[in-house]
């Protein structure tokens, strides 16, 4: 009933009349007054008048089921979402619900991470309520050499998702990470369980910084938020939600293709340090090039001061621009 009261509430501009509630539900005025009272509990602003019913008047700005469930509009990318005020770390989670069996599209989302992870081993700071904590879950009936290009069309839907809810244009550290004017405002973490030829599942874990005010010394030239980009709140809900509807949308041509072809021309335009120099850190030694952008394998391309150019497989390899954290 409170998910039922919620909708009728939403969707209506006035007041929806207790007695209305009391009809359509058939329960007593206490107990429509109970569930009223559990919903501005969860952080709904609810105003109750005398002879003209209750009427919705402000929002959590929360990653709930109730609140992204319904802010999500496509088809199956954040269906369903399990929601949890804290966990160890959302990819975990988002792991045990896959070998349970649920479905392609499954978002798990946290207000805070105990043990968030970061790529290489390190640790993703996941302070409560500040930022999005989100792992996606799906079911590519692909070979598992292909599995790293999702990461990249991960990346597409973040910097679309931070244009769409926050009206900041990010760029995209291949593979997969998000700066702002340099400093990283968004990290993925992709995880995969899979047979020699065949995919399991993938996990695509995405931490956006949204409404830090500053950082640790250490992190605080290397790292940005959304509020610190923009001066202003920006509503998480809105943000993962635009994230999921445009994965949906880049994940569907990605998935037709079978690789990054329609998409890398897009990628690219987003790519920071395009043409610019770059150092590639590889296990067998590094050396210098310049970017070039990624190939429709989403490898980046990398021009060698002798002339040769590398194709750069993610995962093996860290790349960093000449100057500065990209
Ligand atoms: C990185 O840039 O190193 C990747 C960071 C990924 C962080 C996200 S937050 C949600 C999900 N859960 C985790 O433990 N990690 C990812």
């Amino acid at each position: 009933m409170k998910k039922e009261i919620l909708k009728m509430l939403k969707e209506t501009e006035g007041y929806v009349s207790g007695q209305e509630l009391c009809d359509r539900f058939q329960v007593s005025r206490t107990a429509v007054w109970k569930v009223i009272r559990q919903l501005e509990e969860d952080g709904y602003e609810i105003e109750g008048v005398r002879n003209r019913g209750y009427r919705l008047t402000g929002c959590p700005d929360g990653l709930t089921e109730e609140e992204l469930g319904s802010a999500i509009t496509g088809k199956w990318a954040g269906r369903p979402v399990f929601y949890y005020p804290e966990v160890t770390s959302t990819n975990d989670l988002a792991k045990r619900l896959a070998s349970e069996g649920c479905p392609h599209g499954t978002l798990v989302t946290a207000e805070r991470q105990t043990a968030g992870r970061g790529r290489r081993g390190r640790a993703w700071m996941s302070p409560k309520g500040e930022s999005i904590y989100m792992s996606l879950v799906l079911r590519p009936d692909l070979p598992p050499s292909s599995a790293s290009m999702v990461t990249l069309v991960a990346a597409m839907a973040v910097a679309a998702g931070l244009k769409k809810a926050a009206g900041v244009e990010g760029q995209i550290k291949w593979p997969n990470d998000l700066v702002v004017k340099g400093k990283k405002i968004c990290g993925i973490l992709t995880e995969m369980s899979a047979e020699l030829d065949c995919i399991h599942y993938v996990i695509i874990g995405t931490g956006i910084n949204v409404g830090q005010k500053e950082f640790p010394p250490e992190l605080a030239d290397r790292a940005t938020s959304l509020l610190i980009e923009t001066g202003k709140p920006v509503n998480r809900c809105r943000l993962a939600a635009a994230v999921m509807e445009a994965f949906e949308e880049y994940y569907e041509k990605y998935e037709k293709a079978g690789d990054m072809s329609l998409l890398m021309e897009e990628y690219n335009r987003e790519l920071a340090g395009a043409g610019e120099p770059v150092r590639v850190l590889a296990p067998e030694g590094e050396y210098s090039g310049r970017s070039c952008g990624i190939d429709r394998e989403g490898r980046l391309l990398v021009d060698r001061e002798d002339g040769s150019r590398e194709a750069v497989v993610s995962g093996e390899v860290s790349v960093r621009g000449l100057y500065g954290y990209i």
